[in-house]
């Protein structure tokens, strides 16, 4: 059996009662390690749960996912996600792979990021489409996010845009000459985020159009969400820039139109006062 366990989003109590016996009673547990983190580290985790676990970082997933789903054939096995196990990230190649090979699986729900991020006001029912806002590079700088920011401004919808995070990756120079060196692990803030905005915006200056972002578009932005420690500050794109939410994980959100109970409570994050 594998089973998929959402961890939730603050720190390691936050699991659900159900999933906190299932890790203890599995024979291994694995935790995916590259598309978000949790606050507390892989120790705090294994002293909670009292049970050693085995770091499953994007490498381990995408190429041995073979020896996860083998080990499922005979024992329970669990792959434990940030967040929730299918909120953004869906792992559905794993839950083909074991759906192939007759292996059954069971999942258990937790908080997500999708969710929880109506802690700033915003209602859930007013989101469009998410995006990602990957770190750009001097060659590299996509930028198709921002036309699904536009299109969801169109409808009067809210984007939620979730911030690239590189746990254990290449350099493109290592990557090429196949050489297994990784990066310090890094995650982007709102303030990075707001400055590859800008740059978009400062290029796309001459279109008109009210839907367009502008430097003094208003911005939710938030740190460690389900944490103590969790922020939300409201300002303008532009000073977002220099808005600092410490450690991480970040995200933003552009919001469409706001009811006015929306506006009451974003104003209520704002850093005027
Ligand atoms: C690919 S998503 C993974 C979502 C996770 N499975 C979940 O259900 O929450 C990872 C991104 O979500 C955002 N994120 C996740 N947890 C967060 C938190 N607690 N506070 C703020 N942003 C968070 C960050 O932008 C991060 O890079």
């Amino acid at each position: 059996m594998l089973y998929f366990i959402g961890l939730g989003l603050g720190d390691a109590k936050d699991i659900t009662v159900r999933g906190l016996e299932l890790v203890k009673q599995c024979d291994r547990v694995y935790l995916e390690h590259y598309t978000s983190i949790l606050t507390c580290g892989k120790e705090e985790l294994e002293k909670f749960y009292q049970r050693d676990i085995i770091l499953a970082d994007r490498e381990m997933v995408e190429q041995n996912a073979e020896e996860i789903i083998a080990n499922a054939e005979t024992q329970e096995v669990a792959f434990l996600v940030v967040g929730d196990p299918f909120g953004a990230t869906t792992h559905a190649d794993l839950v083909l792979r074991a759906k192939e090979k007759g292996i059954p699986h069971k999942v258990v729900h937790n908080a997500s990021i999708m969710n929880a991020i109506a802690c700033t006001g915003l209602q859930l029912y007013n989101f469009g489409e998410t995006v990602s806002i990957p770190f750009w590079t001097d060659n590299w700088k996509p930028d198709s996010f921002y036309g699904k920011i536009l299109k969801n401004r169109e409808c009067g919808y809210h984007t939620l845009c979730l911030l690239d995070i590189k746990v254990k990756e290449q350099s493109e120079e290592n990557l090429i000459k196949g050489k297994k060196i990784y990066e310090p692990p890094r995650f982007m803030t709102t303030a990075q985020a707001a400055e590859q905005l800008m740059h978009i915006v400062e290029n796309n200056e001459k279109v008109e159009g009210g839907i367009q972002l502008r430097a003094d578009s208003i911005v939710v932005c938030v740190a460690r969400v389900g944490a103590d420690d969790q922020k939300i500050v409201t300002c303008t794109l532009k000073q977002a820039t220099q808005e600092d939410l410490g450690g991480p994980l970040h995200s933003m959100v552009i919001p469409g139109e706001l009811h006015y109970l929306e506006k009451d409570a974003i104003d209520m994050w704002s850093n005027k006062s």
